[in-house]
């Protein structure tokens, strides 16, 4: 199969692919919930799957932090391999005091402080979306695992460490409801090829009342929002 410059195959990639920020969570998620799972990626040790789930070819690789990361293997993941849907599962930061630790947030839309979006030279601000599908298959999934889950807008930021320390309230009171650092360019990517993107996301922390998971309670979490998106990513 083509190589690429950060993709260099050594199996079949599915049409569908779920996209951890982190390479070890990719592995983990592979090895825990796919059948037949086989590694076809580790060009700079972003681990890429592909197994199977209730029957159905699914894979799954790290997408590594912020857009430039995300962006780039969505684009070569789309543009090369064909993929035509992509779901980032990661963590945010709640900008709501009424989101609680361990929550899902699942991104109808995503705002951004980065200017990634400027390249396709359109005449206004363009609404970074989440497919329709998608995001309709998760809620679905939700409502029957009876998961509550929140859907809205939120923030892909460039900026982990903030300098201003304001600007996290000023996106809470448009009704951001949480941060996080990729799903804008994922849409954009996505949008511009004509495939489908969806961001979920596990709270590991709120910002506004200043709580904190750790390392291990956020693994049990992160399995509640696996099981609501393979079977989507399965369908
Ligand atoms: N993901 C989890 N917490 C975050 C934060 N505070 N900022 C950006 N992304 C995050």
């Amino acid at each position: 199969m083509q190589q690429t410059p950060h993709i260099n195959p050594t199996g079949p990639i599915a049409n569908t692919v779920l996209m951890p920020g982190d390479p070890l969570r990719a592995k983990f998620i592979a090895e825990t919930f796919l059948d037949d799972a086989r590694q076809f990626n580790q060009v700079r040790g972003m681990l890429g799957y592909t197994g199977t789930y209730q029957g159905v070819q699914v894979s799954v690789m790290g997408s590594g932090m912020g857009i430039p990361s995300i962006s780039l293997y969505a684009h070569e993941l789309i543009h090369v391999y064909g993929v035509k849907n992509i779901i980032r599962v990661g963590s945010c930061g709640a900008l709501q005091e009424d989101l609680d630790l361990y929550d899902v947030v699942v991104a109808a839309s995503a705002s951004t402080d980065s200017h990634f979006i400027t390249q396709y030279d359109l005449p206004g601000t363009w609404a970074p979306t989440a497919s329709w599908d998608l995001l309709e298959g998760v809620y679905a999934q939700s409502r029957k695992a009876e998961v509550p889950i929140r859907v809205g807008n939120i923030l892909s930021s460039d900026v982990f460490y903030n300098f201003d320390e304001t600007v996290n309230a000023r996106w809470a009171k448009m009704g951001v409801l949480a941060v996080e650092m990729e799903s804008a360019g994922l849409y954009a990517v996505a949008a511009q090829a004509g495939a489908r993107a969806l961001g979920v996301f596990t709270v590991s922390d709120n910002l506004v009342t200043d709580q904190h998971t750790s390392a291990s309670e956020r693994q049990s979490a992160f399995t509640k929002m696996i099981e609501l998106t393979l079977p989507v990513a399965a369908k």
